[in-house]
């Protein structure tokens, strides 16, 4: 939903649609900030259980994304009849689960007839308006911080062509239904100057999302892959999402030191990915023992912001 301006004059719309972010964010009184987002999608593994878990995960993480704690969600259906409802139980039940972990209260839901399957949620969450991070806000010479590897949506292209290997989808799920909780409080606790999840429009497309009159430098050894990604990427396995993300965002992208497998991992389309994060430079190691402190055990340091006007220089 970007580009889409809004007409709203009401002083309380603190985000909206004038400056999209991860979620919107709404004064209700002094101190307090409610945040709402909603994410749903297709299938992108075939155990429903784990699909409502990556769902789940999937939808908390805008509320994460922008340092707020989320507290309700709603679900949201589509379901052929021909499925079944104790496939769409398994799914509830994934999702029901991640909530729970993450102290989120799942309160309704809608549902509609649909020959393809579809799942989701509407997310509330809720924030101090002073401490609200938004993807823009990084200063040149802050350190980019991704916690999650990326891979997910070339592995969910290879679990729908069949050639994935069990694995390889075990590590991705535990991937994607992971909770970006803990590298959310962490960097809350380190005073992070700006965030966004990597998801649809992989690393790449959310990282240009965050250079508002900047450029940035990412040194491709230091961003977490699964290597198996990589594998299948020289394969020839690509899903169109990460096609089209190259099309659109390529010429933002000077990467002539990388192998073309190597850089379409960068565009690739992510499912439930992890929280990209600028700091400045002297706390980028606090940043980095709050998230080790937590268990955040993939994340890395992966470059900088630097001056520029809106660029991304890759080297190895
Ligand atoms: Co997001
Ligand atoms: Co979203």
């Amino acid at each position: 939903m970007r580009h889409v301006k809004t007409t709203s004059t009401d002083p309380a719309l603190l985000v909206g649609l004038d400056a999209p972010d991860d979620a919107a964010v709404y004064e209700v009184a002094p101190g307090l900030a409610m945040v709402q987002t909603v994410d749903f999608f297709t299938p992108v593994v075939d155990d429903p259980y784990a699909w409502g878990r990556i769902a789940a995960a999937n939808a908390l993480s805008d509320v994460y994304a922008m340092g707020a704690r989320p507290v309700t969600a709603l679900n949201l259906v589509g379901w052929p009849r021909s499925l079944g409802f104790e496939v769409l139980g398994r799914v509830l039940e994934g999702a029901g689960e991640t909530c729970e972990e993450a102290g989120v209260s799942v309160v309704g839901g809608h549902s509609v007839d649909d020959p393809e399957p579809k799942f989701g949620l509407a997310v509330t969450g809720l924030v101090d308006p002073v401490r609200v991070i938004r993807k823009t806000g990084g200063k040149p010479g802050s350190a980019l911080v991704l916690t999650k590897p990326l891979g997910m949506g070339i592995i969910s292209s290879a679990v729908k062509e069949g050639v994935a290997d069990p694995s390889t989808v075990e590590r991705a799920v535990g991937i994607m239904s992971a909770l970006n909780r803990e590298g959310a409080e962490a960097m809350v606790a380190a005073g992070a100057s700006a965030a966004t999840d990597v998801t649809g429009f992989g690393l790449v497309g959310h990282l240009l999302q965050m250079l508002d009159g900047i450029s940035a430098r990412i040194r491709f050894s230091d961003v977490p892959v699964v290597e198996e990604a990589l594998a299948l990427a020289r394969r020839g396995i690509l899903p169109g999402g990460s096609k089209r993300n190259r099309e659109a965002h390529a010429r933002y992208v000077e990467a002539s030191a990388l192998e073309d497998d190597e850089l379409a991992l960068l565009f690739d389309a992510q499912t439930s990915g992890g929280l990209l994060i600028a700091i400045d430079g002297d706390t980028t190691d606090s940043l980095m023992r709050e998230l080790r402190a937590r268990g955040v055990t993939d994340a890395a340091v992966i470059g900088t912001l630097e001056a520029g006007d809106g660029t991304i220089e890759i080297v190895r």
